[in-house]
């Protein structure tokens, strides 16, 4: 039987597979998990999205037992895949189970963005409402708006299933061609032609910094900005000084480049909707995405082919 090392506790019932196999399971500290210390006794690493599971990491866990990491999320970013395929250690993540949930998180952004209920409330909350006036907390219409997706994964098209329900019309650009209706082969024509751009790809050195400073330039001076993908896809600094100039109206923020730490810059941009990545936070949704991570390694231990093993 093997030693599976959590980095952190998880939903009531997600460790059923790996206890029912007859694991050992040591969990790490609540202060934190010293992971290049830890990963050469484990066969296996159960972690979340918030480890960063770097070439040091792998190279001690290959020199020890380690054979799978096991990303309770769908980004697995922060493990260094490269390294680990190339010591022979099984990478794994939890694609699937959080499409919708986060989709319906991407579409309150999407609402709450062009709405302005962010500063609205704080107007409320603040006493500084004054009533009911004509011309205050004008946001922007999302029904009958064009609605730009960034990516056509999964979740992508559980925005706009979401979307036709608030009769959007849906565009959409991917690196390849999806030969699906709405593709547009040219990153900079969807940004000119939506109203509201959200983005659904992963991080890799290509997405890096996608949208910066021309890439904004390009969106409407009505546009709103969705991001529940990564806080790097965007610049932040760029899409801070975007806001300010009018350079764009809104945007909804779930992700960020140094969670949990918020550039001041963003804290201070006007018309933002600042969430701390909850896309996938709901019991359910998190529960299966644990539970989807522990059969993982229980799949590797055992010798079978995990579900989904990133390639
Ligand atoms: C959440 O951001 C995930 O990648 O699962």
């Amino acid at each position: 039987m093997g030693r599976v090392l959590l980095t952190h506790a998880l939903p009531e019932g997600a460790l059923d597979s790996i206890l029912e196999a007859g694991h050992e399971v040591i969990l790490a500290s609540p202060s934190g998990v010293d992971l290049l210390s830890m990963a050469p006794d484990a066969d296996a690493i159960v972690c979340l999205l918030t480890d960063r599971v770097d070439a040091d990491v792998l190279r001690a866990g290959a020199a020890g037992r380690l054979r799978v990491v096991s990303v309770a999320a769908v980004g697995y970013d922060n493990v260094d895949v490269d390294s680990a395929r190339s010591l022979g250690i099984t990478v794994c993540h939890t694609p699937g189970v959080l499409d919708e949930s986060t989709a319906d998180l991407a579409f309150l952004l999407i609402l709450a963005a062009s709405r302005l209920s962010s500063s609205a409330e704080d107007d409320l909350r603040s006493g500084r409402w004054g009533g009911w006036g004509i011309t205050d907390h004008l946001g922007r219409d999302v029904h009958r708006a064009t609605l730009g997706l960034v990516g056509y994964g999964r979740i992508a098209q559980a925005v706009a299933r979401r979307a036709a329900g608030f009769s959007m019309e849906v565009i959409h650009h991917s690196r390849r061609d999806t030969k699906s209706p709405g593709y547009v082969a040219d990153l900079a024509d969807l940004l000119a032609r939506s109203d509201v751009v959200s983005l659904h790809v992963p991080l890799t050195p290509q997405t890096h910094h996608l949208i910066g400073a021309s890439e904004l330039a390009r969106m409407k001076p009505t546009a709103v900005l969705v991001n529940t993908a990564r806080g790097d896809v965007v610049d932040e600094v760029a899409l801070a000084a975007a806001l300010r100039d009018g350079t764009i109206f809104a945007a909804g923020l779930d992700v960020y480049s140094h969670e949990p730490d918020i550039d001041p810059v963003l804290l201070q941009a006007p018309r933002t909707v600042l969430l701390p990545h909850i896309g996938s936070a709901t019991t359910s949704t998190r529960t299966a995405m644990a539970q989807m991570a522990s059969q993982a390694v229980c799949d590797v231990l055992g010798g079978r082919n995990p579900a989904h093993r990133v390639p």
